[in-house]
């Protein structure tokens, strides 16, 4: 499509004439808007970008894997990967409470996120490159119309800057993003080749399945969840409903546990809610009505194949009053 070539290469040039020849960094968070933003860079700079990818253990099945190997096969991006996971369990341990638990990660993710940038920086000044000077971020035109107009993709909305960072990392800021909206990232990211399971991937909280774990996180928790979440995003895919589900958190009530029956014996165990909504934006929901055959499929292969959990519900709250996420 024209008006995409035309602001891909518009882009790309714009990015090229601020970065020079210096040297950026870009978190990668396994979302659109920083995979889009990352491979317009690396069109413009090739590999003076370096893109960092914290793995902090709170992702879905597949998805570390997607952000090693999909992205990097479709743009050949320098990665540096962190596997952070022992950090942020250890940070995590024991903690119930829903804004502790996002306090948390945050932090963490920032501190790791800065070793990494030093650690490439140092890197850097010991070849013949350029220290990092820049950072990509994937802000885009609702976020800066949201933060006021200013600078800041790092003041977005408070609980939603995991990905984002403090502007006194001290690097100038490269957001390619800015003028688009959500749609037109999407066109971008087809347009510069993206797999589609990047480019229409459905949105994510940063703190990814630590907040979708109703009391502490364990690491045998989140086993149990991403297996129960693999299953549910596997059948709505397989129903063609991808793309009308604005999103559908799977939630482990792990302090919870109910009697159940399989086979000859009584269980003791788990329930999960799953939470399909449709919306515009995220400021408001509904949950989504989905077909009862496509809700039998995910709570047989739940129940059948994920120990753990012996009961599946459906949470038909509208945002307003509950919000998307439960915690
Ligand atoms: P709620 O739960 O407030 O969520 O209805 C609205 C949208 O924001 C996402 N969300 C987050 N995204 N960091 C993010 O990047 C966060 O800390 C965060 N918390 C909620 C949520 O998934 C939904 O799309």
């Amino acid at each position: 499509n024209w008006t995409m070539v035309n602001i891909a290469e518009e882009s790309i040039e714009a990015v090229r004439a601020q970065v020079g020849g210096k040297r950026a960094i870009c978190g990668l968070s396994g979302g659109v808007d920083s995979a889009v933003a990352a491979a317009l860079v690396q069109r413009a700079i090739g590999d003076q970008l370096t893109c960092v990818f914290v793995d902090h253990g709170l992702l879905r099945k597949g998805e570390a894997e997607q952000v090693e190997k999909d992205f990097v096969a479709a743009t050949g991006v320098n990665l540096h990967v962190v596997d952070a996971q022992e950090r942020f369990l250890a940070a995590l341990d024991g903690v119930t409470e829903p804004e502790e638990k996002r306090k948390i990660i945050g932090r963490e993710f920032i501190r790791v996120f800065e070793e990494a940038a030093r650690e490439i920086a140092f890197g850097a000044e010991q070849g013949e490159a350029e220290p990092v000077e820049f950072l990509v971020q994937g802000t885009l035109y609702p976020d800066v119309v949201e933060s006021g107009g200013g600078t800041g993709a790092a003041n977005i909305k408070s609980h939603h800057n995991v990905g984002g960072l403090p502007e006194d990392l001290q690097f100038k800021l490269v957001e390619p993003l800015r003028t688009l909206f959500k749609d037109e990232v999407r066109a971008l990211g087809e347009q510069l080749g993206l797999p589609a399971e990047i480019v229409w991937r459905q949105p994510f909280p940063g703190p990814g399945l630590g907040i979708r774990i109703i009391g502490a996180v364990s690491r045998e928790r989140l086993d149990i969840l991403r297996e129960a979440d693999a299953i549910a995003r596997e059948e709505l895919t397989r129903a063609g409903l991808d793309r009308e589900i604005w999103q559908f958190p799977v939630v482990l009530l792990a302090d919870v546990r109910s009697v159940g029956v399989q086979g000859d014996s009584r269980t003791y165990g788990h329930p999960v809610v799953l939470r399909p909504v449709t919306s515009e934006d995220a400021m408001t929901a509904d949950w989504a009505r989905l077909p009862y055959d496509v809700l039998q499929k995910i709570s047989t292969r739940v129940t059948n194949e994920v120990p753990e959990i012996n009961r599946v519900t459906v949470d038909i709250t509208s945002k307003p009053p509950g919000t998307i996420e439960w915690e």
